[in-house]
């Protein structure tokens, strides 16, 4: 199913989900290396094309630069059109117009490409303000080095800086890249999600199955390892348990899907776009295949209810 939303920047037309590829390189939050390597993603990368899937989410600071040096070399290797959303990052020592330059040629190398589909803000972070950045961002627009600018972690109030700044120049703000789940709904509340539909700015929504939590293979047997348990602890995990039975339970209603499809189904159901992450075949065959079928209005409502429980008790 294509949904064609003239709302938003045509770089959405058609695309429905998106692949997050902060795992692809990355060692110290997901351990690349340790239990999955270069073959594993280059599957992922494979597996999500042969399954219709082209938005691809990078970071130059995935892997310190390896994700989007890995993204390159597989869109190099493929004739099918990719889009490639990729970010900068603030550092409080990139103060310059040069600064930015150099960071977004770093991006452009790494990724084998003379232009980038959406590139975007990776956080509101000082000191330059939000819109000297945008103000970068518009220029490099101009020049033909970026097709889309898109801001990420970003408040109502950051967004609307953002956009003013970009109209000055005749660009619109494409999307803003927010966390969102059933583990965490802030946007629902901080009015992100609502202000992103008002204005056409497309939200793009990132961690959707919890960083693998809502999958439902983690448990006090088997705890989340590395720098991700910083995130979730073991209690967590014992208080989410009702919000996995409700997805299992979804998921096996609708032939055997498993609850990561669910989580990420919940997500479209918003209008989010999702970007799951995917670090194998097998995960991003599974994220994939979420495209052909739709959750039912009582069952977004029974996750909101128990979703809402869940986060209430943290
Ligand atoms: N803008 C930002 O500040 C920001 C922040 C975070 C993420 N992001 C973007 O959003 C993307 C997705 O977020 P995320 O990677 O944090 O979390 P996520 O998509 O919620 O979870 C991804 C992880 O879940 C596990 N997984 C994925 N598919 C699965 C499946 N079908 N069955 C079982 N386990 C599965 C894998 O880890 P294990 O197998 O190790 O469990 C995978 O790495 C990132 O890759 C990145 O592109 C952006």
């Amino acid at each position: 199913m294509t949904i064609k939303n003239d709302n938003f920047h045509p770089i959405f037309d058609g695309i429905e989900l998106g692949i997050g590829t902060w795992a692809w390189g990355d060692r110290l939050y997901w351990g690349y290396g340790s239990n999955y390597a270069a073959e594993d993603v280059k599957n992922a990368f494979v597996s999500s094309i042969e399954n219709g899937l082209t938005f691809f989410d990078t970071a130059e600071v995935y892997g310190q630069g390896k994700s989007e040096t890995l993204l390159g070399s597989f869109v190099k290797a493929t004739d099918s059109k990719i889009i490639i959303a990729t970010k900068v990052m603030p550092f409080p020592w990139r103060l310059t117009h040069k600064a930015f330059t150099s960071a977004l040629n770093g991006s452009l190398a790494r990724l084998n490409r003379t232009y980038i589909d959406l590139y975007q803000l990776h956080m509101p972070l000082p000191p330059l303000k939000i819109e000297t950045w945008m103000e970068f961002m518009a220029e490099a627009y101009q020049n033909n080095l970026i097709r889309a600018v898109g801001v990420s972690n970003f408040s109502v109030e950051q967004m609307q800086r953002a956009y003013d700044t970009l109209i000055k120049s005749g660009v619109t703000l494409a999307s803003n890249q927010v966390e969102y789940s059933l583990l965490d709904r802030g946007i629902e509340e901080n009015g992100v999600l609502k202000t992103c539909q008002e204005m056409g700015i497309k939200c793009i929504g990132y961690s959707p199955i919890g960083m693998g939590l809502l999958s439902g293979k983690y448990s006090m047997n088997n705890p989340v390892k590395g720098m991700r348990a910083s995130k979730y602890s073991k209690q967590d995990l014992i208080r989410i348990n009702p919000l996995l039975d409700t997805l299992k339970k979804i998921g096996s209603d609708h032939g055997g899907m498993s609850a990561s499809q669910v989580a990420i189904n919940w997500v479209r159901a918003k209008a989010v776009l999702p970007i799951p992450g995917a670090k194998n075949h097998d995960q991003a065959v599974q994220n994939s295949s979420v495209l052909g079928w739709n959750l039912e209005e009582r069952e977004i409502e029974r996750l909101d209810d128990i979703s809402k429980k869940v986060i209430k008790e943290k």
